[in-house]
């Protein structure tokens, strides 16, 4: 049996400075009551942290990774290369590219390791999170019932006109 608060995906960024594009993906998480556990680890700088994270993940309750990085971006790709488990890809802006470098290095995969790419910055970090809810929600119908209920919300908040 699952404690609450164990975190059912990770949201692991490069660096400390991806936090702010980061940030929509942990919020959206919290607003559909799913814990997230948020680390910087980089696939470049920290790699035996990153190992040691991913390969002990599974055991540890999570169930969705979501990887966050800019630049050359190989985080999610070696994440994806150390687990089964689904791994959401998000570029990230900051570099001399803007995210493009971070965009065509995450969803480049070769054949066999697969890495759900997302868009670049925040809103690819929120629709991560949402994404990473959805998973949940094929098992769980009770993050099922929230994600509805944030849908229905979403809908309602759109005005009919611009003025
Ligand atoms: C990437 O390099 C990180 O994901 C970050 O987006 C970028 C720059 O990192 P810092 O130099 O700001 O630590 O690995």
């Amino acid at each position: 049996m699952r404690e609450k608060n164990t975190p059912r995906v990770a949201i692991l960024m490069g660096s400390a400075s991806d936090w702010e594009s980061m940030k929509p993906a942990a919020e959206t998480l919290e607003k559909l009551g799913v814990a997230s556990d948020v680390k910087v680890i980089s696939a470049h700088r920290t790699p035996e942290r990153h190992h040691e994270y991913v390969s002990e993940a599974e055991a540890r309750g999570i169930e969705v990774l979501i990887c966050g990085a800019g630049f050359a971006a190989h985080l999610a790709g070696v994440t994806a290369a150390l687990t089964p488990l689904p791994v959401l890809g998000v570029p990230l802006e900051g570099s001399a590219l803007d995210g493009l470098d971070a965009l065509l290095s995450t969803v480049q995969m070769p054949g066999g390791i697969p890495v759900a790419t997302f868009g670049i910055g925040q809103a690819g970090a929120k629709n991560a999170g949402l994404f990473a809810a959805a998973i949940l929600a094929r098992s769980d119908s009770a993050v099922r019932e929230r994600l509805d209920a944030y849908r229905r919300e979403q809908t309602a908040a759109v005005p009919e006109r611009p003025f």
